[in-house]
């Protein structure tokens, strides 16, 4: 549907989880306060959501966390995504860490891209950025990874910890895979930190890579920008959140783990869904025998009366959508969650 600037949103970010197995410095460096698993959304909930949002036009899934892959049944989220009628494609944002485990998983349950956070190619800085020693079993995965016949891509925040974003780009020339630079936001502990501005480093790249030229190819969904380079087998991408604001194009909303259908990463706009989703249930739910919570529904994700209310109340967060962030002026920023609670 549109929004009422005009702008197509058919692009949703469902996180599935605040939980995170790394604790890195600009997002969570400390762990997050844990959340009850009963105010999680369950696999039907979302199920429920996804399904309003396919009839409100949502065609592209981006399933985000904290780290996705750490909630049991990442991969049968993805199969159910995928079964939804009118959804296209639906990807993951990942760490990497866990993807070792279930990149066969995924790509069986029908995943049509995968994007990995890197933020640097040393040990010891990937260390320090994550507080684990993890980049070898990345750089693994993302080998076994880039031989598959779906779009990787490499995130780097760019914060140029070690002056080194030049060798993270480089694998890109390594690896048939994306990689894609982000400018640090100002949204929790991410204020703590400098980003680079992206006009200054598409200058530093132009000056290391002459022969570099803008690539106008469909890569994704999402805001990058991308650059060819000659003898490279991947793009560079720039997300340009701060120095080349792409608010006008935005074609999304979020999803929080908490059922939050979130309408701009800067502002606490939106509607409660999961409040929706239960209001027949009142608070009454058990917990199963393997210790998860099971609401008990009263009625089933494709509910005539459930698909209406979440679509009403979507419409309407979707109709009252922001029309840009405010970075530039943080003191106006009015959310107050971590990336990790928001995914990204
Ligand atoms: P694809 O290119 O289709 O893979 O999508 P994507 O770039 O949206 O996915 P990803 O999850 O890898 O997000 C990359 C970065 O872009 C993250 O740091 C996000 O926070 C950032 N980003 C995604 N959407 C928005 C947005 O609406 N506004 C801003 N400011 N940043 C965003
Ligand atoms: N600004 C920009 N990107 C961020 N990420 C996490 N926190 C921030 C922030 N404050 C990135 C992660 C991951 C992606 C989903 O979001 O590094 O690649
Ligand atoms: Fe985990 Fe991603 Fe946050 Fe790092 S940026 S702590 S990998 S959710």
């Amino acid at each position: 549907m549109n929004d009422s600037y005009g702008r197509t949103i058919d692009y949703m970010r469902i996180s599935i989880t605040d939980r995170c197995n790394l604790r890195c410095k600009y997002c969570m460096p400390y762990g997050v306060e844990s959340v009850e698993p009963r105010d999680i959304l369950t696999l039907e909930e979302i199920q429920a959501v996804a399904m309003a949002g396919a009839g409100l036009g949502i065609r592209h899934i981006k399933v985000t966390g904290g780290e996705p892959l750490t909630r049991k049944g990442c991969c049968q989220m993805v199969r159910m995504l995928k079964s939804i009628p009118g959804i296209e494609k639906v990807t993951i944002t990942t760490n990497g860490i866990l993807l070792g485990r279930y990149l066969e998983e995924l790509v069986a349950a029908g995943i049509d891209g995968i994007n990995i956070s890197l933020d640097t190619v040393d040990r010891d800085t990937y260390r320090e950025i994550t507080g684990y020693d993890g980049l070898a079993e990345v750089i693994e995965v993302l080998e076994r990874a880039a031989s598959l016949p779906i779009p990787i891509k490499i995130n780097a925040v760019s914060i140029d910890f070690d002056g080194g974003w030049a060798s993270v780009a480089e694998l890109a020339r390594k690896y048939p895979v994306d990689v894609r630079f982000i400018e640090m936001m100002p949204i929790g502990y991410g204020r703590n930190f400098k980003t680079l501005n992206h006009q200054e480093l598409l200058f530093e790249m132009e000056k290391r890579y002459p022969g570099m030229q803008p690539d106008s190819r469909v890569h994704g969904f999402g805001p990058a920008v991308y650059y060819q380079i000659p003898g490279f087998q991947g793009s560079i991408g720039l997300i340009s959140a701060i120095h080349g604001k792409f608010c006008g194009d935005c074609n999304r909303v979020r999803l929080t783990s908490q059922g939050h259908l979130k309408t701009c990463l800067c502002f606490e706009d939106g509607v409660d869904l999961r409040k929706i989703l239960r209001e027949e249930e009142g608070e009454s739910g058990s917990l199963r025998a393997n210790g998860h919570w099971q609401w008990r529904y009263q009625s089933c994700p494709d509910d005539k009366a459930l698909q209406q209310r979440l679509t009403a109340a979507m419409s309407q967060a979707i109709q009252l959508k922001p029309a840009a962030h405010c970075f530039e002026n943080p003191e106006y920023i009015t959310e107050v969650h971590n990336m990790v609670d928001i995914g990204g």
